[in-house]
């Protein structure tokens, strides 16, 4: 397994960090067996795994049940688990509490925050007790009904300057890597070369560290709108719906089950149940 540190080498090295969302025990092994560099149990979770509207109706349970299921799928990759909507906002030692209860209970070995400013404080706190923390700048999810909807984000020189000056706060506070989300290509150049620490981008251009996709988006599981920034590498919703499809009407056409599925008794047996 990869660490915190290695990740930092491959960002002095020009190496590509990858990195792709998984949130249970199958998609965990399958990240896992295709050497996958990091993996995120993200909030986005809510959106394609439970149907939620926003990531902000995924509670601290729902973070630990997945992250948990992530683990027993992928024992030897480097796992992330985004802490949820109004974990983290609380005075330091409430957030302590939950990032303790995060980190042990799914065995992450890195947990991810949404923002900078505030929050440098308990960020502070967290690495202090011994769990790594991966920063998110850009466009922030849990933040939505603030920043008035899903929009990129530092497009102006304010913005933008404020977004390099709060990456540049997250290194010092000792953050170890950092997603930037939907952001111009241009500004996520910048941080990345300010930073000695890997910006991994979403929806931030070539010019970065490393790249993070989400699971269902890439593969395309599920029917769910895909943003501008995805790029689909397979289409398993439509082998999914092939192979139900196939399973009813193989059972509606009388061709499943086939005597080769079937279980069998002797014929002494059946005399005697006749007997
Ligand atoms: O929850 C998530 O999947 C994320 C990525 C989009 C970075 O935070
Ligand atoms: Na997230």
């Amino acid at each position: 397994m990869k660490s915190t540190t290695d990740f930092i080498k491959m960002k002095e090295m020009n190496e590509k960090i990858t990195m792709i969302t998984a949130y249970d025990y199958p998609s965990a092994q399958l990240v896992e067996s295709s050497r996958v560099d990091m993996i995120l149990v993200g909030d986005s979770l809510g959106m394609v795994v439970l149907g939620y509207d926003s990531t902000v109706n995924v509670t601290m349970e729902d973070m630990i049940h997945h992250g948990k299921a992530t683990r027993n799928g992928a024992r030897d990759t480097f796992i992330v688990v985004d802490m949820p909507f109004g974990s983290y906002h609380g005075d330091e030692t409430e957030t302590l509490k939950n990032a303790v209860r995060l980190f042990q209970q799914t065995g992450a070995n890195a947990l991810k925050v949404e923002g900078a400013g505030m929050l440098l404080p308990s960020i502070k706190r967290m690495i202090n007790a011994g769990i790594p923390v991966v920063g998110h700048l850009g466009l922030q999810p849990q933040s939505a009904a603030i920043l008035g909807g899903f929009k990129v984000q530092g497009k102006n020189a304010e913005a933008a300057k404020k977004l390099i000056q709060d990456a540049k706060a997250l290194e010092e506070a000792g953050a170890f890597a950092l997603v930037l989300e939907c952001v111009p290509h241009q500004l996520a150049e910048i941080v990345t070369q300010e930073l000695r620490i890997p910006t991994i981008g979403i929806g931030a251009g070539r010019d970065v560290d490393g790249q993070v996709l989400v699971y269902h988006d890439v593969l395309r599981y599920g029917n769910h709108h895909l943003p501008k920034f995805v790029e689909t590498y397979a289409d398993v919703a439509s082998e999914i719906s092939k192979g139900i499809t196939s399973f009813c009407n193989a059972v509606k056409n009388n061709e499943f089950p086939a005597p080769k599925h079937q279980f069998t008794m002797s014929e002494e047996t059946i005399d005697e149940l006749y007997g």
